[in-house]
């Protein structure tokens, strides 16, 4: 049994990666505050079925809060530490960039400087495919490209959490995976998303806004295989002592938002209402990412097709209509 701490255990992909490590046996110390950024009964909801599990200890907590970090780090053995938390959401961070500055960069600063003071040593952490920006290029992206076409606060944050981690790897040992995930999506996403937020306005017969001419290209990512993914990461991170990867986790096939528009359609048997807007800032033309990495070093497969996740997405959004908010 492993104690792993994970920050934003309450959030669309901690809540499921909670109840896997659980499942699989270890015990887990989840530190959310709970942030308001979507509505927090759906955090509440989302860890609702963990409640009973002794294993599951959940700290209300926020990152940016130095001394009751400190506190958790002190009275809990941590075999490893998986931060998740975060202000995530490419557009609100062009409208508030001091937000999300505080909470992804110091907030994982204050989480590094946890790690240094206690002595653990192994660290996940979840960057973003936004680091890669916009690039005109139709390559694949890979985890060794130039970074320097971000176009959101939220992707400079990221990187930045990337690079601190780096320094307190070749500083004080630290022991690293980035993992860059790429557009998640499945039951419980996140309801500012794209496919969830389409979702719930073709089943209500409302009007979707559709940004751009439905071209742009997203590498989109079921959550089962990012969370197989992470736990491949962790397991990586048993066997190996000091390193430091970053590496991309897709579901590893780029498709356009007209396409995906269509599959949500024939998947819900009902034709969408569209409001056709402009591009957003912030929000890039194409993600595709190359996994090579992610294969060799952690034997990572994505195994569900975006049309099997719509489906399940669909089949829990049916379900859980009553609780969405
Ligand atoms: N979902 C995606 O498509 C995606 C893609 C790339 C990267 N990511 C990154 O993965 C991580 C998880 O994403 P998610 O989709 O589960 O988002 P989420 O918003 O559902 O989860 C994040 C959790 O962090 C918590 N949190 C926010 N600020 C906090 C603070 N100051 N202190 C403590 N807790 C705080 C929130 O309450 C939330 O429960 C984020 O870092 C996000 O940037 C997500």
């Amino acid at each position: 049994m492993q104690t792993y701490l994970i920050t934003g255990g309450a959030g669309f992909i901690g809540s499921h990666l909670c109840a896997a490590l659980l499942k699989q046996g270890n015990r887990v110390i989840n530190i959310d505050n709970f942030d308001p950024f979507y509505d927090p009964l759906i955090k509440h909801n989302n860890i609702r079925h963990l409640a009973d599990n002794q294993n599951h200890i959940l700290r209300k907590i926020d990152l940016r809060d130095r001394e009751k970090l400190n506190e958790v780090f002190q009275s809990e053995p941590i075999d490893m530490v998986v931060h998740l938390a975060g202000m995530a959401g490419v557009r609100p961070s062009i409208e508030n960039p001091i937000l999300y500055e505080e909470v992804n960069i110091k907030g994982t600063m204050n989480i590094l400087e946890c790690m240094k003071t206690f002595g653990i040593k192994k660290l996940i952490f979840a960057s973003s495919s936004s680091v890669y920006g916009n690039r005109p290029e139709p390559a694949d992206f890979t985890e060794d490209m130039a970074l320097n076409k971000m176009i959101s606060p939220y992707a400079i944050t990221k990187k930045a959490g990337e690079d601190f981690c780096y320094l307190y790897h070749k500083l004080y040992d630290l022991t690293v995976l980035a993992l860059r995930f790429f557009t998640v999506y499945g039951p419980g996403q996140r309801p500012d998303l794209a496919i969830h937020k389409f979702v719930q306005l073709i089943d209500n017969h409302l009007p979707i806004p559709l940004y751009g001419d439905g071209s742009s290209m997203r590498d989109y990512s079921y959550i089962g295989d990012i969370i197989n993914g992470i736990t491949q990461a962790a397991n990586y991170l048993h066997q190996h002592k000091e390193v430091f990867e970053v590496i991309n986790l897709s579901g590893n096939r780029s498709i356009s938002l007209k396409n995906l528009l269509h599959i949500i359609e024939e998947t819900l048997q009902q034709k969408a209402i569209v409001n056709q807007l402009p591009m957003q800032p912030g929000d890039v033309e194409a993600t595709r990412a190359s996994i090579a990495k992610a294969q060799r070093l952690l034997h990572y497969e994505p195994q569900t097709t975006i049309e099997e996740g719509i489906r399940q997405f669909v089949a829990w959004y049916k379900n859980n209509k009553n609780n969405h908010a």
